[in-house]
């Protein structure tokens, strides 16, 4: 087993990493305690069978998947359930899904009856290395996403990388762009690593090493007005392309890998970079004119007055934070 502990302003936690581990879930869970477990239509049954049955006490929600879903109507009616099934305070909600679960689940907790316990169960690549800490939690609005949202870091993380093999290979690349990040931003021999090994056969080590970087830049910097801004390499025209196709043709991983491939300007960095993204069949070509993306652009959270913050990376391993003027 590998384990991590995150230091947070409201309260540290321990992210545990281990194949199999849903398999013996009631050494980690109270039998005592009233568990929420919440998890979108698409999480396979497997899973939540395992998480019911190590948890007598509970009530189970379900709610269709998609990022559409990741919405007030659908925090309205997860909430409303829990009134009627007279949950209290001490009661834990058990986020068990990807990234949309884990964001969706944990603002309810956040917020029901002033905060409640969270433990993350997450089973998608991007919320094994990435969303299960760093305590973001949040939903949509239609002016754009994560527009309400607080941080509330969980109790617990509890990670088995076993539940990616029955992700579908489309959302395990999008992961992969993200452990892509963490070499480029901030470790060299991550990034080779991840280019020249097989990730998918040791991926506890793997999933264990990118959060340990995301560990560094959270505890620094935890309510993201600094260094953790960094995390946001590729994000910039990632978030912009995402926005343009309304989220619908591509995911995240797969913005964020074209948003790399655009910014980085050093010739051998890219071709190093391009190279590790075709190896896990990422895109990198932006099929979008700049000048219609600049408005998306515009529009990003991280851009104030004229002037945006872009994560540059000249050399792998390591990255800066520049003020620039908007100058695609
Ligand atoms: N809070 C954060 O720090 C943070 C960070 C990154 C992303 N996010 C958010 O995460 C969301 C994207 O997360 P995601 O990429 O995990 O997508 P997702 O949660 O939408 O999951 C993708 C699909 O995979 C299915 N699924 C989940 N686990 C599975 C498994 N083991 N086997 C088979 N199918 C499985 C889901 O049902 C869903 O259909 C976005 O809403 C994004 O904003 C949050």
């Amino acid at each position: 087993m590998q384990r991590l502990e995150i230091r947070s302003t409201l309260r540290n936690y321990e992210v545990l990493i281990e194949n199999g581990l849903l398999d013996h879930l009631d050494s980690h869970l109270d039998p005592a305690v009233f568990y929420v477990i919440v998890a979108d239509d698409g999480i396979p049954s497997i899973y939540v069978d395992k998480v019911a049955t190590a948890v007598p006490n509970h009530v189970l929600i379900r709610f269709p998947a998609g990022e559409s879903n990741k919405n007030l109507a659908q925090f309205s009616r997860i909430v409303d359930i829990m009134i009627r099934q007279n949950v209290k305070r001490d009661a834990c909600v058990i986020a068990l899904g990807g990234g949309l679960t884990g964001d969706l689940a944990g603002f309810v907790a956040s917020v029901y009856l002033r905060g409640i316990r969270l433990i993350h169960i997450p089973t998608t690549l991007i919320a094994q290395i990435d969303s299960c800490i760093g305590g973001k939690v949040g939903i949509d609005t239609l002016a754009g996403k994560n527009m309400i949202g607080s941080f509330y870091p969980p109790e617990k993380v509890l990670i088995d990388p076993e539940t990616l093999r029955t992700l579908p290979e489309r959302h395990r690349m999008n992961g992969m762009a993200e452990m892509i990040k963490y070499g480029m931003i901030a470790d060299k021999d991550l990034f080779y690593r991840i280019k020249n090994e097989d990730v998918f056969s040791s991926m506890d080590y793997f999933i264990h090493r990118s959060l340990s970087i995301k560990k560094r830049f959270i505890e620094a910097d935890e309510r993201d007005i600094g260094i953790r801004q960094s995390l946001n390499f590729g994000h910039t025209i990632g978030h912009a392309l995402e926005a343009y196709f309304r989220y619908e043709d591509l995911l995240h991983g797969e913005a964020v890998a074209i948003g790399m491939a655009t910014i980085v300007s050093d010739p051998s960095v890219r071709a190093e970079l391009i190279a590790c993204l075709n190896k896990y069949h990422l895109p990198t070509e932006n099929p979008v004119p700049m000048d219609k993306l600049k408005e998306f652009i515009n529009r990003d959270k991280k851009s104030r007055k004229d002037l945006l913050k872009i994560v540059e990376v000249s050399e792998i391993g390591t990255s800066v934070i520049v003020k620039s003027q908007f100058r695609f």
